[in-house]
């Protein structure tokens, strides 16, 4: 990563550009060797999971690539940190990232697709490892900035529940098909870095072609509602009822 220290005036302008645009982009995030290193991890993972979509989630599964020292990087938190702290006026005591390494592509990839959700973190941060050139991309898609930042999880989950049905994804399908200039769409390109509000933004990623494939690298900072005791008596309690843990988010970008 090029980016070490940021003076305060380039976190400003970051924040300034993302509630504007709906995004900030950090140009050359990664190195070509960083980037030659990811893509061959994605070949990899991708190849195991017999050519179908594929998510490593954590910094464990990415052991000995660029990605898990992005995930500690001490520059990497204290960015988000200050960029967070900037735009909520307060300072996160979170002092990890949550990540995720997504690679699109086959039938699974089209199913991971075009679902629209709002993340649980303040910030999200996107880089690209592998994008298709030509045909569907994959873009990122948002209308940004849609919802406040709730006080009560109790909240936040009517703004989920409102948009995880079908009837909403299938009105915000045909409304992209009649009128697309209603959304931020943005072609990313591979070892930029891509930042914006997650838990406002109502966003999600354009579908990519069978034979296309489309990796991301995404890392999360600050969940809202992480320390909501509602929250982890209802993940408990869902998690004992499905017999499983239940994943605070999903990350669909
Ligand atoms: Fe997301």
């Amino acid at each position: 990563m090029p980016y070490s220290t940021f003076s305060d005036a380039q976190v400003n302008s970051l924040i300034k550009a993302i509630d504007s645009d709906g995004y900030a982009v950090l140009p050359d995030w990664a190195s070509p060797a960083q980037l030659k290193e990811l893509q061959a991890l994605v070949a990899n993972a991708v190849a195991a999971a017999g050519n179908d979509y594929v998510a490593l989630s954590g910094r464990q599964s990415v052991t000995g690539t660029p990605m898990y020292d992005w995930g500690n990087s001490r520059d990497f938190i204290d960015l988000c940190r200050r960029v967070v702290a900037g735009a909520t006026g307060e300072r996160s005591s979170d002092t990890s990232l949550t990540q995720t390494l997504r690679c699109l592509t086959g039938n699974g990839g089209r199913r991971e697709s075009l679902i629209f959700h709002y993340d649980s973190f303040v910030l999200t941060t996107i880089m690209p490892v592998c994008m298709p050139e030509t045909g569907e991309r994959g873009d990122l898609l948002m209308l940004p900035n849609h919802r406040p930042i709730r006080r009560s999880y109790l909240r936040n989950l009517v703004d989920k529940v409102l948009v995880d049905n079908r009837w909403v994804q299938h009105y915000l399908k045909s409304r992209l098909k009649r009128d697309d200039q209603a959304f931020t769409r943005i072609t990313m390109r591979p070892g930029h870095l891509y930042l914006f509000w997650g838990y406002r933004s109502l966003h999600t990623n354009m579908p990519v072609a069978e034979d296309a494939l489309r990796a991301t690298a995404v890392f999360h900072y600050h969940n809202v509602h992480g320390s909501s005791s509602l929250a982890s008596r209802l993940r408990k309690s869902l998690g004992t009822f499905k017999g499983q843990d239940v994943p605070d988010d999903v990350p669909q970008t």
